[in-house]
């Protein structure tokens, strides 16, 4: 684990999950975490035996860990808070060469060498705006050949602003000021056990995404709904899942490095 230069821009965005990593991990045992958010993202991802992947956004290295289970070769964790890190860090296993984290703003990240995979489970809509969200695209295209990918989790961008109740069976609430605009900052207040806690991320537009993309070099830049692992419809029932189905928060977004 190593130190990157901060920035001033980038406290807010360490003191959020400083502050809340422990409750944050917790909320990981979930059933829409288990079911619906690790199938749809590796899913989306596909096989990743014998690649080199950038776990970018890892925080306690929920992803990071299981890429390298699933056989990736080399994986690369980064994050911007060091409680994130730390937590990662203590589930690492001293004889796995594979594995490492680094703390570091996406924003700052240096090229750290190509990897044929760039992962950002829900990083992008940290960004508070335009600007912030261009810098990220840039550092991630930075480390990707011609061909490769970016497998992420974001916001929904198309979810109407109305449409933001309805999640307490899930154990979450999501709300914004309304009205809604480039930059909104929107909460998510979480129930993690007996713990509640909150954090912010940002709203933009769908064509804000895809123009801070294609400026940083990708190209086929896809939108889509995260499957829902048919064991968690056994499981929970189809009614449990009817509102984030029909009205999900968050979608997958794959992109490729233009060649
Ligand atoms: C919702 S958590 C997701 C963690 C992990 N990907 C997962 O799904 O379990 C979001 C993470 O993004 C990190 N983050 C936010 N802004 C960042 C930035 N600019 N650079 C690096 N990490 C950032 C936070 O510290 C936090 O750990």
């Amino acid at each position: 684990m190593s130190a990157a230069p901060d920035a001033a821009r980038a406290a807010a965005g360490v003191a959020q999950y400083d502050a809340i990593a422990v409750p944050y991990q917790r909320s990981k045992e979930s059933p829409i975490r288990r079911y619906l958010e690790s199938h749809g993202f590796f899913a989306l991802l596909g096989e990743v035996a014998g690649l080199a992947v950038l776990d970018l956004a890892c925080g306690d290295g929920f992803y990071t860990r299981q890429l390298r289970q699933r056989g990736a070769r080399q994986v690369l964790g980064v994050d911007i808070s060091t409680a994130m890190i730390g937590l990662a860090c203590r589930q690492l296993l001293p004889a796995d060469t594979g594995l490492d984290y680094l703390v570091c703003d996406v924003q700052d990240l240096p090229d750290l060498g190509r990897f044929d995979v760039v992962t950002a489970a829900y990083l992008l809509h940290y960004a508070r705006d335009v600007g912030e969200l261009g810098r990220m695209c840039r550092s991630i295209a930075r480390q990707l050949p011609p061909g490769g990918r970016l497998v992420a989790i974001n916001e929904n961008p198309d979810q109407p602003e109305c449409r933001y109740a309805g999640y307490l069976r899930y154990g979450f609430s999501k709300s914004v000021a309304s009205p809604r605009g480039e930059g909104s900052p929107i909460t998510y207040a979480m129930i993690s056990g007996r713990e509640l806690f909150r954090f912010e991320v940002y709203h933009f537009e769908r064509a804000t995404y895809e123009a801070a993309l294609a400026a940083a070099g990708f190209t086929d830049i896809r939108w889509q709904p995260l499957e829902l692992d048919p064991q968690g419809l056994a499981v929970m029932g189809a009614e449990y899942w009817s509102e984030y189905l029909g009205n999900p928060p968050v979608v997958g977004l794959t992109a490729r490095r233009a060649g």
